[in-house]
């Protein structure tokens, strides 16, 4: 059977108040990506094939933002919040001739799953008019409960506000994630919504009761709590990026990554981790990190927009910037930044040393302190060492510059020229000894070196 196509409408109008923040709640991030990028995500996992976003007035910057996900999306303002039904109202555009299901998502909701919303859109199909994503709360203060008739269907949702001692017992709660078995269904219902509760408000939640009173279909799908966990303070903030880590954690772990101590390692939502990969102790990674079968992460380290080869040995303490690409068998140890540089197979960058703006050719060996001078004060310029080259230790390359296959720098040379390949090439002054120099000043001075010191000046 082909599905029928889907609509979702994102509720974002909120201010997010409790956030205490200059930007709008949901475009607060979650392991790299937008509160509103995950539920964008979800959405089109399960196949949503029509997006509409309602914001707030003045959150332009959440449309744009919004867009660069799906071009295809829309994004409507609501202009005064006057509850959750209104907001849907704003989307009227989107959704009064669309034919399929209508699902009705929140902005900062980040923990949803995709599958989850396979089952609501599964009730739909299976007959159901209306379905509602609930949850067993520990503590239910603040949510809509779920009312359910002597038959065990859903008979509506009482916000905490207007409900008597009775219902505010309960445990079952409303997730505020909807779903509607097309337009039709929602717009008939919607109509009849009004605002006489203790908010003054337009309640979606409302819609349920009138359904159950058409007698449609209303069913229930169950999540657990932290799935539909919304953000609406710093704290629960944290709180949602624990979970989100955890289920990224588990995923690689899953695909056959080894996870020392997987609470200390922070991964990003798309971070690609092939297998056999070993990921020490304290290892934060961020956006577009992609790390090959066998590649081992020591402890410590700092990575982001990098590609780590297979067999590549990265740390303890090294730090990968966007760009930084290793190829197969590449080391790159402790005290090492590496920018928008490739680093060919089994090269070695082992100590101390940055590395930007360059390719280091295979093979080639890099020695403790090296530093890539790419930056004049006004533009970045390039380094490239050939393969099989040897930079000696504590030696500087001023870019832009070239050496060759096989060429040898001398420790401690500041190279501006182009080295040849196979050449030699040093830039420090050459060593001068003077013969029993130590032992004539101290026969001079009247001392002996270990009391030199202690004498005072
Ligand atoms: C809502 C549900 C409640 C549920 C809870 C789950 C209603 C009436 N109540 O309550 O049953 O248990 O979520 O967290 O729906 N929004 C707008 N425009 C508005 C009002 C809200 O876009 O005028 C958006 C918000 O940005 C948010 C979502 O809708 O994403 C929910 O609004 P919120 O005010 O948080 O509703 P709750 O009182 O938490
Ligand atoms: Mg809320």
């Amino acid at each position: 059977m082909i599905q029928p196509s889907a609509l979702a409408i994102v509720l974002a109008a909120g201010k997010g108040t409790r956030m205490k923040s200059d930007l709008p709640k949901v475009m607060h991030r979650l392991a790299g990506a937008t509160l509103l990028a995950h539920v964008l995500r979800a959405a089109k996992a399960a196949a949503v094939d029509r997006i509409a976003v309602v914001v707030g007035p003045g959150m332009e910057q959440v449309g744009a933002a919004a867009s660069v996900l799906d071009p295809k999306l829309q994004t409507f303002v609501q202009a005064e919040q006057r509850g959750t039904a209104d907001a849907v109202k704003a989307a009227r555009e989107a959704f009064e001739d669309f034919h399929g299901h209508v699902l009705i998502l929140y902005g900062d909701t980040p923990l949803l799953r995709p599958e989850t919303l396979d089952k609501v859109r599964g009730e739909l199909e299976a007959g159901a008019d209306l379905v509602v994503i609930g949850f067993e709360a520990e503590d239910p203060t603040g949510y809509g409960r779920l009312l359910l008739d002597d038959r065990g269907g859903l008979a509506g949702i009482r916000e905490e506000k207007d409900a008597n001692d009775q219902e505010r017992a309960l445990t079952l709660c409303n997730s505020g994630i909807m779903a509607f078995r097309s337009s039709k269904t929602l717009l008939g219902l919607l109509g009849r919504i009004g605002n006489d509760n203790a908010k003054g408000e337009f309640y979606l939640t409302d819609a349920v009761a009138l359904a159950h009173g058409d007698r449609l279909e209303t069913r229930m799908v169950l999540s657990d709590q932290e799935e539909v966990l919304g953000v609406n303070s710093r704290a629960e903030l944290a709180m949602a990026e624990g979970a989100m880590q955890r289920r990224l954690r588990a995923l690689v772990m899953a695909n056959g990554a080894t996870l020392t101590a997987p609470e200390t390692v922070f991964l990003s939502h798309d971070t690609r981790i092939g297998k056999d990969v070993v990921i020490e102790p304290h290892v934060v990674i961020g956006e577009r990190v992609v790390i090959e079968d066998g590649a081992t992460i020591r402890g410590f380290c700092h990575i982001e927009g990098a590609k780590i080869g297979p067999g590549a040995i990265v740390g303890p303490f090294a730090r990968l910037r966007p760009g930084a690409s290793l190829a197969k068998d590449a080391h790159v140890g402790n005290f090492v930044e590496i920018k928008q540089a490739e680093i060919a197979e089994g090269a070695k960058v082992n100590h101390l040393t940055y590395i930007g703006d360059a390719s280091v050719g295979a093979r080639a060996n890099v020695g403790a302190g090296t530093i890539t001078c790419n930056y004049d004060g006004f533009a970045k310029h390039r380094t490239e060492i050939g393969a099989g080259a040897f930079i000696g230790s504590n030696s500087s390359l001023i870019a832009p510059v070239k050496i060759g296959e096989g060429a040898y720098i001398g420790s401690g040379s500041v190279i501006s020229k182009d080295v040849a390949a196979d050449a030699l090439a040093l830039t420090r002054s050459p060593q001068e000894e003077r013969q029993g120099w130590a032992a004539r000043v101290r026969e001079r001075r009247g001392r002996t070196p270990k009391n030199a010191g202690n004498k005072g000046t």
